[in-house]
């Protein structure tokens, strides 16, 4: 099941792995310096598919990646890439926002879990994504939004994984 339009993808993960594998294809059209909105309920598959993307992106299958729901954000890096993972589930006030420095450096791949919770102080992210639950607990439908004319959007758009035959539209 893939829908697809100009600015919006959705497909049915139909398991843990097939999250991971998007998280995979992911990778292969994330830019620096791009920010990346993960939305989605407790359990929804956030972290999963943020772990999936860094170990893609830093071609570093087994690295440990943690949760940072208490740390609020950590970084990764290599020769290439500087990526920070945030999780705002915990922010208690807007300066804390401020404190994690998240947008300093203009080419650090930014990836948040949670940005609801601190709505207004965020940029408009590259990659708007959110996981929903679906009617069989290991089903989720990932949604896939951009702002228009998002470059790492347009070549997702163009990924195998979404020129199925089977696309509704
Ligand atoms: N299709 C799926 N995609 C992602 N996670 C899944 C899927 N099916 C089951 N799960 C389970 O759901 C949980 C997702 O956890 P996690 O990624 O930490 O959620 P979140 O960060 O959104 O709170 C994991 O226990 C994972 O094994
Ligand atoms: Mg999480």
């Amino acid at each position: 099941m893939i829908k697809k339009t100009p600015n919006t993808l959705e497909f049915l993960a139909k398991n843990l792995t097939e999250t991971e594998r998007f998280g995979k294809v992911l990778a292969r059209h994330l830019n620096p310096g791009d920010v990346v909105f993960l939305n989605g309920n407790l359990g929804a598959g956030k972290s999963i598919l943020a772990r999936a993307t860094i170990r893609s992106v830093l071609d570093q299958p087994k690295l440990n990646v943690p949760s940072p729901t208490f740390l609020l954000a950590l970084p990764y890096e290599n020769e290439q890439w500087k990526i920070l993972h945030a999780d705002l589930y915990r922010i208690k006030n807007p300066e804390e926002i401020d404190e994690l420095g998240l947008f300093e450096d203009t080419q650090t791949l930014v990836i948040i879990e949670w940005p609801e919770k601190a709505k207004t102080l965020l940029p408009h992210p590259t990659l708007n994504i959110s996981l929903n639950f679906s009617s069989n607990a290991k089903e989720r439908v990932l949604r896939i939004t951009s702002a228009q004319g998002s470059v790492t959007f347009s070549s997702l758009a163009t990924d195998e994984i979404f020129s199925q035959r089977d696309q509704l539209s």
